[in-house]
């Protein structure tokens, strides 16, 4: 990490997606309390995010005006603004006043940064001319001497990924997302790239996920690649595709920002950001993400977009995640073999451990959260696994 923050990535609470500019400070306060009477922030969710339209603008020497307290909590407090002269709803930005406005936030005891990309005065267009603005609100916050992480926001414009690591502690790498499992966003669909220019470019959950499998292998401790704040509790899906898209973004160290209203959360999707098995995979010391190992189109719907992935990831302690994923409109037979699971993309068909072929493995399901049953749990023994079937949610039993 380039400044010894972040090892994992950040938890917390950011009001974006279910509040944009609708915010003031006792939803801050009242979503900060309710997150630690539901055991949220002993899960480890303890940044709570003021995003963008806080500000009310700039006051004779260039400061901006603002207020607030959640450290009695036991919460820490985040901040917004833009590398830009405004930020993407139009209220003062930071570029030209980086100094002043890092100073300001660390007089404020502000503990992270979220820093977004709108209004950038064309200083954008090869990675060099990216690094060296937001380098500079980098530079800005080091200088006040309190540890701030440092979460850029820049939806993967001049590939964040190959150089935001020594400046930052995780960044956006696609356009926004939107509460959407799959459909493409109507108001302005994500392409390949980084989706539209602002305002308006919106990702689904498969969006991303597919643009993440092409630059997985630059997440490290210390810098995480962003996949954008949670949807869950929005109401744009169903619970199981909530549980896939916590699942894939614990998978890939996706920094885990609650993007919903807190007190209103169904207790089925309270239960899903408070998974403490998956949240222990997020948060793994290892941080770096997931592998696709293998994809195939199934079930084309009118949009063509039915697969399914096998994404796997080696955990610390020499565990082995295995995510089988179901994003097609029927239920799946899918079917893991041990090379899929220990072959890595990464060194060119190399198996990464080359698994014993009388090896037990034991087989623990994130999301009942036990062993697998006592039958299935013979397992990986060559030639069998056991998958959840996430459009049924059942577990059941393959041989290869
Ligand atoms: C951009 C960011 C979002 C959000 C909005 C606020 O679109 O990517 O996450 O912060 O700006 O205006």
């Amino acid at each position: 990490s380039y400044n010894g923050l972040n090892l994992v990535p950040q938890m917390g609470w950011d009001n974006w997606n279910a509040f944009q500019c609708d915010v003031n400070e006792s939803l801050l306060l009242n979503t900060a309390r309710a997150m630690v009477d539901y055991g949220l922030r002993d899960l480890g969710y303890q940044y709570i995010v003021l995003d963008d339209c806080w500000s009310i603008g700039r006051n004779e020497s260039g400061y901006l005006v603002a207020d607030h307290t959640l450290h009695s909590m036991g919460m820490k407090f985040g901040m917004y603004s833009s590398a830009g002269i405004m930020t993407c709803a139009r209220y003062p930005g930071s570029l030209g006043y980086e100094q002043k406005d890092a100073d300001l936030w660390a007089s404020w005891d502000v503990d992270y940064l979220k820093y977004d990309n709108c209004f950038n005065q064309g200083q954008s267009g090869t990675p060099q001319i990216s690094f060296n603005r937001y380098n500079v609100m980098s530079q800005a916050l080091n200088k006040t001497g309190r540890p701030i992480v440092y979460a850029m926001c820049n939806w993967g414009q001049d590939s964040p990924f190959d150089w935001a690591y020594g400046i930052a502690n995780s960044g956006r790498m696609s356009g926004d997302v939107s509460d959407t499992f799959n459909r493409p966003d109507s108001r302005c669909p994500c392409t390949e790239s980084i989706g539209c220019s602002w305002p308006g470019f919106h990702c689904s959950i498969m969006n991303i996920l597919n643009k993440m499998a092409a630059v997985q292998s630059r997440t490290m401790s210390g810098y995480a690649q962003d996949l954008d704040m949670l949807e869950i509790g929005n109401g744009g899906q169903t619970d199981s595709e909530y549980v896939v898209h916590f699942s894939m973004w614990a998978i890939n160290s996706s920094p885990l920002l609650i993007g919903t209203n807190v007190l209103t959360l169904s207790p089925a999707n309270l239960a899903i950001y408070s998974n403490p098995a998956v949240i222990a995979l997020n948060q793994d010391p290892s941080a770096t993400a997931a592998i696709r190992k293998w994809r195939y189109l199934v079930n084309p719907d009118e949009f063509g977009e039915g697969e399914i992935a096998l994404w796997t990831r080696s955990l610390d302690n020499g565990d082995q995640v295995i995510a089988l994923l179901n994003a097609g409109n029927a239920s799946m037979m899918m079917n893991a073999t041990l090379n899929d699971i220990f072959l890595d993309l990464r060194t060119a068909g190399a198996y990464q451990a080359p698994p014993q072929l009388d090896e037990i493995w034991d087989v623990y399901d994130l999301w009942a959260n036990r062993m697998s049953d006592a039958e299935a749990a013979a397992i990986i023994n060559g030639t069998s696994m056991t998958v959840t079937d996430n459009t049924n949610g059942t577990v059941t039993r393959y041989n290869a």
